[in-house]
């Protein structure tokens, strides 16, 4: 244990015309700063988690972040980019930098602005995450690269709508209670489930409500050694984490089983000492129902093909054995690809101060789980936290 989260900050996630990368990056920040009851000056280092791919024609966004506050110029800024798991991949950065003893303490703040591209554009700079030489002609974007996953999993193991359907409705009802998330409504099991003018098919058999939204949104934590931390307002240590990464062609992998989840997950509760049932809950990466599904099984809940049997028989819900996105997920709380895995930290950080609002709040969480992924089971992180102050 090398570093702890000290304050967070996290805009509400949607669809915003008068927001861009810039603003949403301050709001972000200097939320985060407050709420650890710092000033910019006490920053030693910034990482800039921003997928990018086209959704905004300025690049090079690292020094962004400096304009949040001037007291910010001269420090070292990176960005950092790992597809739908650079949010992680930022913090997983920091935390190195912390355990390098290059920083005592580091800002990171991920950021997406997806809703200002139009159409075809979005699913276009999203693929950019596939194998383009083998799977660039995929229909749908990265929605069509999920959706031929959930096709092979129904070939393999039967028709699994109605698990589906299970999965969006669960965290459709979390996130009603979650005040960042983007779509706050209880769709219900039948909305989910039924095929209609407000429930099209998106790609194979995923629908409308099997994937998370388009979304624009930011989110910071500022991380500190466990020395400084512990002098702090709060503190969520971080007791393990991990990192895997898998190779990109689909075709080198068997997709069904996401081994770098699987492994991620091995190697971080290992390094925690600690079983999956020890967790008080998981946020994981539900990008599409049939990826919680999928997650279910790599983390070892459920034996191979057994998915559905995780949320047919409510283990996974906000009182089930292991609850599972009880912030309401990316499916509900929209996934600005960048912002996602910073998003996610704060979201169990929030758990284990029991800040969470009362329907949302896993009762007596100690220990929190996120698993952060980009591309199909590409990139996987992993964090095992727990409060210690
Ligand atoms: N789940 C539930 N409802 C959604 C939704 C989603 N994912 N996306 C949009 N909606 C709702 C909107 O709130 C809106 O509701 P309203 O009519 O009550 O206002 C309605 O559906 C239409 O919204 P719109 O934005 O026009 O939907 P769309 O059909 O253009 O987009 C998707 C829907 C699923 C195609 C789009 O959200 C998408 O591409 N998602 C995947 C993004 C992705 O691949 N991310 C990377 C993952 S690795």
């Amino acid at each position: 244990m090398t570093a702890a989260i000290i304050g967070w900050g996290h805009t509400p996630f949607g669809k915003y015309d008068t927001e861009t990368v810039e603003s949403l990056i301050a709001k972000a920040t200097h939320e985060a700063l407050s709420h650890a009851g710092l000033q910019a000056s006490d920053v030693d280092e910034i990482v800039l988690g921003h997928f990018n791919a086209g959704f905004s024609q300025q690049d090079f966004t690292a020094s962004l972040v400096l304009q949040a506050d001037p007291d910010f110029r001269f420090k070292p800024a990176t960005r950092v980019e790992n597809a739908c798991a650079t949010g992680s991949a930022a913090i997983q950065q920091g935390l190195k930098t912390i355990a390098a003893k290059q920083a005592r303490v580091v800002l990171v703040v991920g950021v997406e602005q997806m809703s200002r591209t139009k159409g075809a554009d979005v699913g276009n700079n999203l693929l950019r995450a596939a194998y383009l030489e083998e799977e660039g002609d995929i229909q749908g974007g990265f929605a069509g690269v999920f959706g031929n996953i959930a096709t092979a999993y129904f070939e393999r193991h039967g028709d699994q709508s109605d698990a589906l359907a299970r999965i969006a409705a669960k965290n459709h009802r979390n996130g009603v209670s979650n005040p960042y998330a983007q779509l706050r409504k209880d769709f219900g099991y039948d909305f989910c489930r039924t095929v209609s003018d407000k429930n099209p098919q998106v790609a194979g058999p995923l629908k409308r409500t099997d994937c998370s939204p388009v979304s624009d949104g930011a989110a910071a934590v500022i991380l500190a050694d466990v020395e400084t931390a512990k002098t702090m307002k709060r503190a969520i240590a971080f007791r393990s984490t991990a990192h895997v990464q898998d190779f990109l062609p689909l075709s080198r992998r068997d997709i069904l089983l996401f081994e770098g989840c699987e492994l991620a997950w091995k190697r971080a509760l290992d390094h925690a000492g600690l079983q999956l049932h020890d967790l008080s809950f998981v946020e994981t990466h539900d990008c599409f129902t049939i990826a919680e599904l999928l997650e279910y099984e790599a983390t070892g809940l459920v034996p191979r093909g057994k998915g559905a049997q995780a949320i047919n028989e409510g283990w996974t819900t906000i009182d089930g054995r292991l609850p599972v996105n009880p912030s309401g997920g990316l499916k509900s709380k929209g996934h600005p690809v960048g912002a996602t895995g910073v998003s996610m930290h704060v979201m169990a950080a929030m758990q284990l101060c029991h800040e969470m609002p009362d329907a949302i709040q896993v009762r007596n969480a100690t220990l929190g789980g996120v698993f952060n992924m980009g591309g199909a089971a590409v990139a996987n992180y992993v964090s095992v936290m727990e409060r210690i102050r």
